[in-house]
């Protein structure tokens, strides 16, 4: 059976299905999702069954992988998931229990409910991300997704001029700060240092340029720091207006791909006494932003 692709919303978002992730994948079928990625920047698959090291040789046909961050910045903890391949999602600690309301790592986590795209506060930031439901709760808890390139289309001529060339600096400090999630050691923070990326950046799968932000660029380069924040705050505010989003309710089993470089998310609220257990793998870009085509 060859695979199908239904759109979900007017902008971005498909639905792939008639295709068995645990299966080794063929060359027509790695096509084929890479073209539906590069045309709708998220991808929804539903009833997969995956282990990790399923998941992690499927997103290996997608390019290179992105070794997690998270055990450089909890350290001296005891970590579920051993591969550094592989970031764990999830609301549970080393063993396997609903974090503690004041646990660093749950206040850490919290983090992913700001508006971001994965990794922007590396050099080499996240393209694709693949992420994996194992159980999710009744109710609450969807991930939304904002499409950049839309974003960047519907400004006015005058602030795309505006943007030309502007660089911002990421630091994953500064959207933990955001939430007063201020508690890491020297060591952690010296651990991923602030790195400059672009404001606007060409999608290199439909060749649309976009906005490229997040909750981790905290100023503009060579700007005031507050101009620079107040036009972060509404190029974010614009790029999240209704129109240009779309939430994915999950369902145990489903895998989501989007592409980093054109879009954010944020997850939503939900009881988080109840286990939530999201896993994912993500690709590396080839190069900083600035290296690449502006
Ligand atoms: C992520 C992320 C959102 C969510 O996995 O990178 O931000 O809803 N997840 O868990
Ligand atoms: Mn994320």
């Amino acid at each position: 059976m060859s695979i199908t692709i239904e759109p979900s919303h007017p902008e971005f978002v498909a639905e792939i299905a008639g295709i068995d992730l645990a299966q080794p994948l063929g060359a027509a079928d790695r096509d084929a999702i890479e073209a539906a990625i590069d045309r709708y920047a998220v991808v929804v698959f539903r009833g997969q069954t995956l282990d990790d090291r399923q998941q992690i040789a499927f997103a290996g046909h997608f390019g290179p992988i992105h070794a997690s961050a998270q055990k450089a910045r909890h350290r001296g903890i005891k970590h579920r998931l051993e591969s550094d391949q592989i970031a764990d999602i999830s609301n549970l600690d080393g063993d396997g229990k609903v974090l503690d309301l004041n646990s660093r790592r749950r206040l850490d986590w919290l983090a992913n409910r700001l508006w971001h795209t994965d990794a922007s506060f590396r050099a080499v930031p996240g393209a694709l991300s693949m992420l994996y439901a194992h159980i999710v709760p009744a109710e609450g808890g969807d991930t939304e997704f904002a499409d950049l390139r839309a974003a960047y289309e519907a400004l006015p001529e005058t602030k795309k001029a505006e943007l030309e060339g502007l660089v911002a600096e990421h630091s994953i400090w500064h959207s933990r700060g955001q939430l007063g999630v201020t508690k890491y050691t020297p060591e952690e923070i010296a651990s991923l240092p602030p790195v400059p990326q672009r404001v606007v950046r060409t999608h290199p799968g439909s060749r649309r340029k976009t906005l490229y932000l997040a909750a981790h660029a905290s100023h503009i380069l060579g700007m005031p720091v507050a101009d620079g924040r107040l036009l972060l705050l509404d190029l974010i505010e614009h790029a999240t207006r209704p129109r240009f989003v779309h939430a994915h309710t999950w369902k145990q089993g489903d895998l989501v791909i989007w592409d980093n470089r054109c879009t954010m998310h944020r997850a939503r609220p939900f009881d988080t006494t109840q286990v939530r257990d999201l896993r994912r793998v993500t690709t590396r870009d080839i190069a900083s932003t600035l290296e690449q085509a502006a």
